[in-house]
């Protein structure tokens, strides 16, 4: 634990620092903040989450360097909190949000006690499919209030991304477009989960499908768009 954390984030497990430093690189090289923020801020848009009342208590998982949090609290959601097992990645966040250090399967948090909750390329890191996921998934459902919102954005194998996959498996493109090879690394050091997410779509959706209502489910460019509602 660095000195400093004490007051910047709170620890629910020791947290993975650097369980993979060419991965956590990669991720940094692959986009800027400001590209990342303007991709969080336009998804927020397209999946509805700018209506939401701004006096919701709002959990992102699997947060990372926490740039959803900056967009969320510029969006002018006040209640908003981060977890991730990475403390390297989480001590990034410059903003006010509440960090924890923590493991998304086993979230350390009150019943009840959200009324958003949202995942960005977090589920398909989880190891085992489709245990964690169900596991996850339920911790969630635990935490959101009645009527709660989920929305999760993760990779699918759409033709596009498809095409992706193969182009990082081109060297010269790689050399001449930096953010496919981030890209390209990143798919290299989480393979055999990516792939197994990647392989097994049907199973979880209809799991996600069993946990939350769907609002919309849709898959486009590379990419599963799920908002779900907790119901009762
Ligand atoms: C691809 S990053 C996504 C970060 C962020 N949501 C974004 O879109 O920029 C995946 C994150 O999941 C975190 N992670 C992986 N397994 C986790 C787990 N079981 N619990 C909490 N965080 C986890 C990693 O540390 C990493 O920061």
């Amino acid at each position: 634990m660095n000195s400093g954390d004490s007051e910047r984030l709170s620890y629910w497990t020791q947290g993975q620092d650097c369980c993979d430093p060419v991965w956590e690189a990669a991720y940094e090289r692959f986009e800027s903040r400001d590209e990342e923020r303007t991709k969080f801020r336009r998804r927020l848009k397209s999946l509805g989450i700018a209506a939401l009342p701004r006096n919701s208590r709002v959990a992102d998982l699997f947060c990372g360097r926490g740039s959803n949090l900056d967009v969320l609290a510029d969006m002018g959601f006040g209640d908003i909190c981060g977890v991730d097992l990475s403390p390297s990645l989480l001590r990034q966040h410059t903003g006010r949000a509440k960090l924890y250090v923590g493991d998304c399967r086993d979230i350390k948090l009150p019943d009840a006690c959200k009324d958003f909750v949202i995942v960005q390329g977090g589920l398909h890191h989880l190891p085992e499919l489709p245990d964690d996921l169900d596991k996850c998934l339920g911790e969630i459902r635990r935490i959101l209030a009645p009527g709660g919102l989920v929305a999760f954005v993760e990779p699918s194998l759409t033709p596009f991304l498809r095409l992706v996959h193969y182009a990082c498996g081109i060297r010269v493109l790689r050399r001449l477009m930096p953010k496919l090879d981030a890209l390209a690394v990143m798919i290299d050091h989480e393979r055999v989960g990516y792939f197994n997410w990647l392989s097994r779509q049907g199973e979880i959706c209809t799991l996600t499908c069993r946990h939350f209502n769907p609002l919309l489910n849709r898959r486009s460019f590379g990419k599963w768009y799920f908002v779900g509602r907790k119901e009762g």
